[in-house]
């Protein structure tokens, strides 16, 4: 193997665990790709940490995470999966990010948080690969997140697969919630998506498949100017996993590979739980 694809994967709802889709099929695929090449680790960013501080980034170093717990899925899915906290690649990606200035600690707290492991249990379910997580700035800057993707970039020539869990549309003030509060369905659509959420989801998909090498990765940061992309986020923390991976799969090198949606899955009505790779195993 030469490089390692990037997946820009939504993650949705805490259901998203616990029910069947084509999403959680495609993560599964994506997995048992990731085992067949022989993949040495997992770089993930998600949405549910964030760290505080100018230029702060912070990499999971806990040896023995906890899971923080999950609603409306049952305890059968996910307590027993053991997480597998790579150190020794945690010390690699804190290296690399101190060599490219950012302000850089590991953090031996952490609890993983369902935004990693549902992805974690959907593509490994057998067995969690070596694992670590980059945190999230909360000053959530497009730019600074896709320059810790680039950061972490040559890891993918060293077996690394490098994630970014967050989501396409996820609003979650403009979802319908009620048929997943009454009767556990989440994927309930008794209306249409509003318009505001199919134009961002097009607009996402047409920046990833459209675009490659520097210009994905002008095309990504930049849909946070989009029109619409305020009614699709109304906080930016779903979305920074999308700048990670624009960094990840997004330099002079990259040039000529383009993302693909490979799996969509609506849930609340309004949220667009898209599924993106970028590249391919070489
Ligand atoms: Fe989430």
């Amino acid at each position: 193997m030469t490089i390692t694809p990037v997946h820009f994967f939504s993650h949705g709802s805490t259901m998203m665990l616990g029910e069947q889709s084509e999403s959680a099929d495609y993560w599964k695929k994506c997995g048992d790709e990731a085992i067949a090449h022989g993949v040495k680790g997992v770089i993930m960013m998600g949405a549910h940490w964030d760290c505080v501080g100018e230029n702060k980034v912070e990499v999971s170093t806990n040896p023995n995470p906890g899971k923080s717990p999950v609603a409306y899925v049952h305890p059968s899915k996910y307590l027993d999966y053991t997480l597998v906290p790579d150190l020794e690649s945690s010390k690699t990606c804190i290296d690399l990010l101190a060599k490219d200035g950012f302000d850089v600690t590991g953090n031996d707290k952490l609890d993983w948080i369902h935004d990693t492991y549902l992805i974690l249990i959907r593509m490994f379910p057998d067995k969690c690969p070596p694992t670590t997580i980059i945190s999230l700035n909360a000053r959530f800057d497009p730019h600074f997140h896709m320059r810790v993707g680039a950061a972490l970039r040559p890891l993918r020539m060293q077996g690394y697969l490098l994630i970014g869990t967050g989501g396409a549309v996820h609003n979650l003030y403009r979802n319908i919630w009620q048929p997943m509060l009454k009767y556990s369905d989440n994927f309930a659509q008794e209306t249409p998506p509003e318009d505001w959420a199919m134009e961002f989801r097009q607009a996402v998909e047409d920046a990833i498949s459209g675009n490659s090498g520097p210009e994905l990765r002008r095309a990504i940061t930049r849909l946070m100017k989009h029109p619409r992309y305020r009614d699709a986020h109304a906080t930016d923390d779903h979305f920074m996993a999308a700048m990670f991976v624009a960094g990840a799969a997004g330099s002079e090198d990259d040039n000529g590979s383009y993302g693909r949606l490979h799996a969509e899955t609506w849930e609340l009505t309004n949220m667009c739980n898209s599924q993106f790779t970028i590249g391919a195993y070489a």
